[in-house]
């Protein structure tokens, strides 16, 4: 099997694998018992957030390390910021039309409880419109913003410096979903003027199950769990310690060498797409006229099923996706893509491919070429 599903999941590294065995022997205590087990584990949790936060980008300025929220994953992180962030201040609530289905989701039931939620709309090319951002902030009061960094469908990046620049002139809070940008993109907290981020580590080869909201330090957050004094009550539940030790394990692997990492991506990538459009001449590659993260192509084949592509490709040995994991055996079309203008018929013949640091150049070669066969078979 050739597994280019990696912005749904990564393989976790073993690195990290090794970090939190350990962790779970020497630190299986509950870091809030007050005995000496119970106090060394939680000394191993703290260190572990400070590292995350200093890894993240996050300096002393905007940030202290009880800020840095950890929660079950991308999902739960988005939905405490969206429910939670400046919450009790009145107004609207924006997001973008290509979020992902945990910021719509949310957004969705905020609507149905009585928000006001406006959606800014994306450009052809799948990039966030800011000039109609600036227009949904100068109409009326807004409470938050929500926009991604990276799309996971197409990779596209979003303008969140930008973007962060007319929410701070309105003085209005950002919150950006990072999971497809750690490990990708150099991701500064502190240097991006955002509010709040989420990030998870299950897209950067470590633990699934964890993730984190970084707030910035004068931005109030309301929890959306209730029952314990854990992480100063703004997510209760005790911490699971081996998880955030595995977190910052691969974070700090992700980070080290980003560059290097980013260019072997960005090369495997582009290997798939050069062989998959010598042979397929009218597949469409998805976002590709705009800045992308190095990890993702989004390719449409006109006339062909993905869902039966999708079957034939995995029966062919190529683990793929038809769009997010979250929305994947729905039969509903993409929404972010029918932001960007999509025809129907482009989405229903979109399929992702995503690769990792760990991915081989043979691997995506054998993929491109299979696909190409598989492609040209479901045409006959
Ligand atoms: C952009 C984005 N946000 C959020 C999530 C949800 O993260 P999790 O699977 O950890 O809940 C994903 C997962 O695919 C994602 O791609």
């Amino acid at each position: 099997m050739i597994y280019l599903d990696n912005n749904a999941t990564t393989v976790i590294r073993p690195e990290v694998l090794e970090v939190m065995s350990h962790c779970w022997r020497e630190h299986f205590a509950n870091p809030a018992s007050q005995h000496r087990a119970g106090r060394r584990a939680q000394r191993a949790l703290e260190d572990a957030r400070e590292s995350i936060a200093q890894h993240l980008g996050a300096n002393a300025s905007t940030y202290s390390p009880d800020r840095v929220i950890f929660t079950s994953g991308g999902t739960e992180a988005n939905n405490l910021a969206l429910f939670g962030l400046n919450a009790r201040a009145p107004g609207k609530v924006i997001v973008s039309s290509i979020e992902h289905p945990s910021i719509l989701g949310a957004a969705t039931e905020l609507a149905r409880c009585g928000v006001d939620v406006q959606t800014i709309r994306t450009r052809n090319d799948g990039v966030v419109d800011s000039a109609h951002l600036g227009e949904l902030l100068e109409q009326s009061p807004t409470r938050l913003v929500s926009v991604m960094m990276v799309n996971n469908e197409t990779g596209v990046l979003q303008p969140i410096e930008k973007l962060a620049q007319l929410c701070a002139a309105a003085n209005v809070p950002l919150h950006t979903d990072a999971v497809q940008a750690v490990g990708k993109i150099n991701v500064r907290f502190s240097d991006l003027n955002v509010a709040a981020m989420t990030v998870t580590p299950h897209k950067f080869h470590g633990p699934v199950g964890i993730g984190a909201l970084l707030v910035r330090s004068d931005v109030a957050v309301m929890p959306i769990l209730y029952g314990g004094s854990q992480q100063l009550s703004s997510r209760p539940g005790t911490e699971p310690v081996a998880l955030v030790a595995g977190m910052r394990c691969a974070l700090e692997l992700a980070t080290q060498e980003l560059d290097s990492h980013s260019r072997v991506m960005a090369v495997l990538r582009d290997r798939f797409e050069v062989i998959v459009s010598q042979e397929l001449k009218d597949a469409v590659f998805i976002g590709r006229n705009a800045q992308r993260a190095p990890h993702t192509t989004c390719v449409a084949f006109p006339g062909v099923d993905r869902q039966a592509a999708l079957m034939a490709l995995d029966l062919a040995g190529i683990a793929c996706s038809t769009g997010s994991a979250c929305a994947s055996g729905s039969s509903e079309p993409s929404p972010a893509l029918l932001a960007m203008g999509c025809t129907h018929e482009i989405v229903r013949s979109a399929l992702r491919f995503s690769v990792s640091v760990l991915t081989k150049e043979a691997e995506v070669i054998q993929a491109a070429q299979r696909v190409v066969q598989t492609i040209a078979k479901l045409r006959r």
